[in-house]
């Protein structure tokens, strides 16, 4: 085979790859957002409108892109984003992408509705693992997840805030895609167009939720759709919040901000950072970019606590835009899948170094030797 580092140059030529390589029901359910998909669209335009001014004669240049966050050293200012149902996406997905964190030293964030169970995917990622969590109506649920996954090892906790409801994701919806997932006739044959993916659920086996699966009196699927739908939504309210930092004995980062009074509001109630987010456009078509969010919430809250950042990342030059644009850290998630797709069980680890050379050559470009000097690069957004 080619080297992949030389076919594969940009996110963009992984996700083309990723597309032939994946069943038609998981590819709509990676790729889609919500309504016509302006918000996940607007994500990447807007991050493109971002620019940077180089500054140069700065002599002989050595950029380290590793950042300190929550007392952690990562290698890269870039963690893996909260993926539901990924085990669908790319069977086996949720141990590669642990495993894939422990080797590059950056985090992963186990989602609530992963596929693999958090005991089992936690000492997997050796020390990098976050959990996200989708807020349980139940708090004895709440209380007995948030035990397993520190057992687990996660360390950090994410709570997802953006999600008040399910959204409706057309693309999604047409092609079947439920939660939990149900192999229908239609799947299987999209299935057998794509023998790569079909012998990996083969290895893995039907996609589950493992995490969850105990919740249910007996985990017959109808059931555990039931208990998704009911028990995961609408539950989150500042009370609820405030009681869940409580509980954590580490960080607890709220996810999916875009205004600035929630993410003061956040951090009062005992949060110790926020990601501005608007969950990859999959919930309300008309959220504005999550990077024009981000501004006014670093002006409100950066000098308190770190700002994460995640929503259409697609390269180093991305993760410059945004850090050049206050925030401490990013999140990416579609990029990281892409490439699981793309190239199987080294694929996500192939995008962090992709995303370490671009970042490490957008930092001598610019003239950059440390990350918070990006800050003074003049970042604005190109005139329309
Ligand atoms: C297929 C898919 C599933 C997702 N599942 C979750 C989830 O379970 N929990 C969560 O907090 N965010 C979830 N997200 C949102 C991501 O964590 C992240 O906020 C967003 O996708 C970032 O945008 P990007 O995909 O352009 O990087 C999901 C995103 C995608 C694409």
């Amino acid at each position: 085979m080619a080297d992949p580092s030389v076919k594969y140059q940009t996110v963009d030529d992984l996700r083309r790859r990723a597309r032939r390589r994946t069943p038609r029901f998981a590819w709509e359910y990676l790729d889609s957002g919500e309504g016509d998909e302006r918000a996940s669209t607007r994500n990447t335009q807007c991050l493109q409108q971002v620019l940077l001014t180089p500054r140069f004669l700065r002599g002989e240049l050595e950029p380290d892109i590793s950042t300190e966050l929550f007392g952690v050293r990562y290698s890269l200012p870039v963690g893996i984003a909260p993926v539901g149902l990924t085990g669908l996406v790319w069977p086996g997905a949720d141990l590669t992408l642990a495993r894939t964190a422990a080797r590059c030293t950056i985090p992963y964030v186990a989602s609530t509705v992963n596929t693999a169970d958090v005991a089992v995917a936690g000492p997997k990622a050796e020390g990098m693992g976050w959990f996200q969590l989708y807020p349980p109506r139940d708090t004895g649920v709440r209380q007995d997840l948030l035990d397993r996954s520190r057992e687990a090892g996660f360390t950090v906790l994410v709570v997802t805030a953006d999600v008040p409801a399910r959204a409706r994701r057309e693309r999604q919806t047409r092609e079947r895609v439920s939660m939990p997932p149900r192999i229908t006739p239609r799947h299987v044959t999209q299935a057998a167009l794509r023998p790569a993916w079909t012998l990996g659920l083969l290895r893995n086996g039907l996609p589950r939720f493992h995490t969850l699966e105990r919740y249910v009196d007996r985990s017959t699927l109808k059931q555990l759709a039931g208990f998704v739908g009911a028990s995961l939504g609408g539950t989150l309210s500042w009370d609820y919040l405030a009681e869940t930092c409580q509980l954590w004995p580490g960080p607890v980062v709220v996810k999916g901000i875009l205004h600035p009074d929630d993410a003061e509001r956040c951090i009062d109630t005992g949060a110790d950072a926020v990601v501005v987010s608007n969950h990859g456009g999959r919930q309300l078509d008309a959220a504005p970019a999550a990077i024009e969010a981000l501004g006014p919430i670093v002006e409100r809250i950066a000098s308190r606590v770190p700002v994460l950042f995640d929503g259409g990342i697609r390269g180093g030059l991305d993760i410059a835009r945004a850090l050049a644009l206050g925030a401490d850290f990013t999140l990416s998630a579609r990029a990281f899948m892409y490439g699981l797709c793309a190239l199987g069980d080294r694929g996500a680890e192939f995008v962090a170094s992709m995303f370490e050379q671009q970042l490490t050559s957008v930092m001598h470009q610019l003239g950059c030797d440390r990350l918070n000097e990006l800050r003074d690069r003049d970042p604005r957004f190109a005139p329309a």
